[in-house]
């Protein structure tokens, strides 16, 4: 079982879409993985997703009501296998708390995707079509980081 955390800032728009879209496109391949998400800021924690990404969401069929927000912490680094993270300033915020005998591998979620950005951008303070390209990028992102592990473990 290889388990995966991924992490964005808040933890209710980004990283509980891919969380989402991971699980189901795992369980389809019937790829032996356990998800979870989390946020660098601890701001929104406890509280659920977005009313703008569970309902951009739930029209792709992904339910994010019962998501509940909940920030990195010190443990994460030596429970999962991999931490991946929604753009390049989550990635150094991680990279700057994680442990040095950590061994978890800590990637960019779209490092994997042949998408022409890297980096899935912060939607929250933009309109409807961000909770869009979100949607699309963790769906291109979720299939290509499956790919990587499949060929990777085997
Ligand atoms: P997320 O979006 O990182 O995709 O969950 C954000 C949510 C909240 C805030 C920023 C980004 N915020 O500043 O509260």
């Amino acid at each position: 079982m290889i388990r995966v955390l991924i992490v964005c800032l808040g933890n209710i728009c980004r990283s509980p879409a891919a969380e989402a879209a991971l699980r189901r496109k795992a369980q389809e391949r019937g790829a032996a993985i356990e998800v979870c998400s989390a946020g660098i800021g601890g701001w929104h924690q406890g509280k659920g997703a977005d009313g703008r990404m569970v309902r951009a969401a739930a029209a792709r069929g992904y339910l994010l009501d019962r998501h509940r927000a909940r920030q990195v912490e010190f443990s994460d680094f030596y429970e999962f296998d991999y931490i991946l993270a929604m753009d390049g300033k989550n990635l150094s915020d991680l990279l700057g708390m994680a442990p040095a005998n950590r061994e978890c591998d800590i990637r960019l979620f779209l490092e994997f995707a042949d998408t022409h950005t890297r980096e899935t951008p912060d939607p929250y303070y933009g309109g409807a079509e961000g909770f869009e390209r979100v949607l699309d990028l963790v769906e291109t992102g979720a299939d290509a980081f499956l790919d990587h592990i499949q060929k990777t473990q085997g």
